[in-house]
């Protein structure tokens, strides 16, 4: 049966391929990049944008869970994958056979997967996080020296990177990241004076890569910028101090059609909950999208779209497959009419950040969240 649904991301890879050409170019050319297409690539399609990556200069490929590296390896890609999340001891085996490698920072997972990879005749590799202050994954920098010792006796396992990651590298106030990359670099001077061999270092996400070049070690993990949007408003007067640096490109758009459009008298409630009223003879426009695909609630009387090449307002509370918007104004709107909920239509543009804003959340917490009933529509450009 063809199929079309109306509300639909269009997903511009060639603004993909853009930003990670961009981003390749800004950099040193020995600073390598994992590119980060965990949770289906922020919601593009992790096997379209992970194959695009390592085409233009991705040198590893970051998932956040095992399933996520074994989709990727069973769509052809021999690129190196990461689990960031790290794995549970029982997922060792399919991980190995996978040629996967993850974050580590327990010596029971180091001795679960040298034993599966002995088993397996391969070497396990590993990429050892320590926690200088995100207080989420990662072995503390005091019991570093006694993981890195179990782990030394074990011989199916390759200590590929020493890694860490930042709780703040988003925020305007950039002194918590400062103390976490000292905390990080005096890891690493000791590391290197008790004759350690230092493998691969990385920390460095989005915001951090470009607020501290000292932070890009030898390898960078870029997520969002690779997706055209932003973590934080404060990353933007640091990249337009870039001379060079050519502006990303959004990625995704995320579009529907009107349904229905009706005349609505003055005065009468709208939606669920009757949290709108019209306050003059208003036209209603009906929308095919709502919190089931992604459209979080609390946009609710609080969003702007694009239809016809204007800015009209959300209306009413948001329901489980659609939404209304006031149309009043705007002559012949009628079913069928493009509806842009972020994107660009003519001159206009709603940016997933301003989405962001108004949800109270962050733009990834948006790309993440489109549903998985809405359709990713591919274009080159
Ligand atoms: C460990 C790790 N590294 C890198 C990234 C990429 O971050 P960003 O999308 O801000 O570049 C993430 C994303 O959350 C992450 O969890």
């Amino acid at each position: 049966m063809a199929y079309h649904r109306a509300t639909r991301a269009e997903i511009d890879l060639q603004a993909f391929q853009h930003n990670l050409l961009t981003l390749r170019k800004y950099l040193e050319p020995q600073t390598q990049i994992m590119a980060v297409v965990k949770a289906d690539a922020y919601g593009h399609g992790a096997v379209p944008c992970a194959r695009i990556a390592v085409e233009n200069g991705a040198d590893s490929l970051g998932v956040g869970v095992i399933d996520e590296g074994i989709e990727l390896r069973e769509s052809g890609l021999k690129a190196p994958i990461i689990i960031l999340a790290s794995i549970f001891p029982n997922e060792a085996e399919d991980l190995v056979r996978h040629n996967l490698a993850t974050i580590l920072c327990t010596a029971s997972l180091a001795q679960a997967l040298s034993k599966e990879a002995e088993k397996q005749n391969k070497i396990a590799s590993i990429h050892i996080k320590v926690d200088t202050g995100m207080n989420r994954l990662g072995v503390s920098p005091e019991n570093l020296p006694e993981l890195l010792n179990q782990i030394h006796n074990l011989k199916n396992l390759k200590i590929e990177a020493i890694s860490t990651h930042f709780s703040s590298a988003d925020d305007e106030d950039l002194s918590i990241t400062q103390i976490q990359l000292e905390k990080f670099n005096s890891v690493l001077a000791l590391l290197r004076k008790e004759g350690a061999h230092t493998p691969m270092v990385h920390c460095a996400n989005t915001s951090a890569l470009f607020k501290f070049p000292e932070s890009r070690f030898d390898m960078v993990r870029p997520g969002l910028i690779l997706y055209g949007a932003l973590p934080s408003p404060s990353l933007q007067p640091v990249l337009d101090q870039e001379e060079n640096l050519e502006p990303f490109q959004p990625v995704m758009q995320w579009k529907t059609q009107v349904i229905m459009a009706k005349p609505v008298a003055k005065g009468q409630p709208v939606s669920y909950s009757r949290t709108f009223t019209t306050k003059r003879d208003s036209h209603i426009a009906t929308l095919p999208i709502g919190y089931a695909d992604g459209l979080h609630r609390i946009l609710a009387n609080n969003m702007d779209v694009l239809i016809r090449g204007k800015r009209v307002p959300q209306v009413g509370n948001v329901c489980m497959d659609m939404i209304l918007i006031d149309v009043t104004g705007i002559p012949d709107v009628e079913t069928g009419d493009d509806v842009v909920i972020f994107g660009r239509q003519g001159d206009q543009i709603i940016s997933v950040e301003e989405l962001a804003v108004k949800g109270k959340t962050l733009p990834y917490e948006i790309l993440c969240n489109v549903g998985k009933r809405v359709p990713r529509v591919y274009r080159n450009g």
